[in-house]
């Protein structure tokens, strides 16, 4: 059995992370988490207090950054350089720059290219917003999975409030919706279903029953 290259696109909140990293330890594939890379550089941006409007600054940096995914079975670990930013890169703080900085040429031209490299030896899940447009074009399966807006927002909140966060519904649905607005707006790879994407809609159907799905494709296109 041939393993592949699979492509899993979709906004925020709509659980792609969840079900593509459940979906590879059951097929054994090595999931890798695009979005935690864009973070992994806007918690560098922040941290390193670089104006996001001077871009010959945020490529000096994002050019020497070294990001390291370590995937494990239940938490991909993220570092930069020697410093775990792993949880840090999902606080509110981070979530509201991520899309400005994913944004920048700069920043995609770097990320895409070790993505590329990443997912050069086949058997791998990546997800994030332009995997199947523009990162694997020629990827064996492309999925584009999304949820209502509701639903998303309310499996983000259940997230947020189970690791102690004070905020509320309308401010996670707030801040979803105008994450979704600059994702399929910018002018760079903006987030969209490539026209070849299998569409996926799990308002209704649970993370296991998502992973199910997934999975499923997955072995159909292995043979
Ligand atoms: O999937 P996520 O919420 O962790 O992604 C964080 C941000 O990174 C999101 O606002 C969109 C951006 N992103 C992107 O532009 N391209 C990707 N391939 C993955 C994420």
């Amino acid at each position: 059995m041939r393993k592949i290259t699979v492509a899993i696109d979709g906004p925020a909140g709509a659980g792609k992370s969840s079900a593509a990293k459940m979906a590879a330890a059951r097929l054994r594939y090595l999931y890798i988490d695009t979005g935690a890379m864009y973070r992994a550089v806007t918690w560098a941006v922040l941290t390193e207090r670089i104006d996001i409007d001077d871009a010959a600054a945020v490529k000096r940096l994002t050019d020497a950054l070294q990001i390291r995914l370590e995937p494990g079975p239940h938490l991909c670990r993220v570092y930069v350089g020697e410093t775990e930013v792993t949880e840090t890169i999902r606080t509110p703080y981070v979530s509201s720059h991520v899309s400005s900085v994913a944004a920048l040429a700069v920043v995609r031209e770097k990320l895409v290219q070790l993505q590329r490299e990443m997912a050069a030896s086949g058997g791998v899940i990546l997800d994030g917003r332009d995997i199947g447009t523009v990162v694997l074009p020629q990827a064996d399966l492309k999925i584009y999975l999304t949820a209502s807006v509701a639903s998303r927002a309310r499996r983000r909140f259940l997230e947020m409030h189970a690791s102690g966060s004070t905020e509320t519904l309308e401010a996670v649905q707030r801040s979803i919706a105008a994450r979704d607005d600059m994702d399929s707006h910018r002018e760079l790879s903006p987030l969209r279903r490539a026209e070849d994407a299998i569409l996926i809609d799990n308002s209704e159907l649970n993370l296991d029953e998502t992973a199910d799905v997934i999975t499923d494709l997955i072995r159909a296109r292995e043979r």
